[in-house]
């Protein structure tokens, strides 16, 4: 099994981006635990950034026609994207939603969720370590 963990617009920039919300783990130390903890669950991990929709509406396409669980921090798509939200709905495997920040202590307009009610989970807040849970969680559902 191939997880896809699919990342949006700005999160390229982890490390140097606001480091006081998103904190100082870079981009490569996201790839770099995703991959550590497929290795332990014993899945593959496919780990990719985009700032264009578009490609990401192509990657979600990708995952729906394999039967991919995919890992989805959508960036600041998760609350304005109606097409993220459309292609998300046609995946067959499970969908985590990420937030590396408490995006409900942030601001109002970061508390509506276009994917949470087509999500099997959401993590939120635990920086980096929300995607090592939730590789876990698509590796072993409970
Ligand atoms: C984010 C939260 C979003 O509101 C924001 O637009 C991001 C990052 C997070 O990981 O905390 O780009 O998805």
């Amino acid at each position: 099994m191939t997880v896809l963990v699919l990342n949006g617009p700005n999160l390229g920039r982890l490390g140097v981006r606001e480091p006081a919300v998103y904190g100082t783990a870079t981009y490569a130390d996201l790839v770099a635990r995703c991959e550590q903890v497929a290795g332990e669950v014993g899945v593959d991990v496919d780990v990719r950034q985009t700032d264009s929709e578009a490609e990401m509406i192509g990657w979600l396409h990708e995952a729906a026609d394999a039967g991919s669980p995919v890992v989805l921090n959508a960036g600041a798509w998760t609350h304005t994207s109606i097409a993220v939200r459309d292609a998300a709905t046609q995946l067959a495997a499970p969908l985590v939603e990420v937030h590396l920040s408490n995006v409900h202590a942030r601001e109002s307009f970061r508390h509506r969720s276009y994917l949470s009610d087509i999500a099997a989970a959401v993590v939120v807040g635990m920086g980096i370590e929300g995607y090592a849970a939730a590789v876990r969680f698509v590796a072993q559902p409970l």
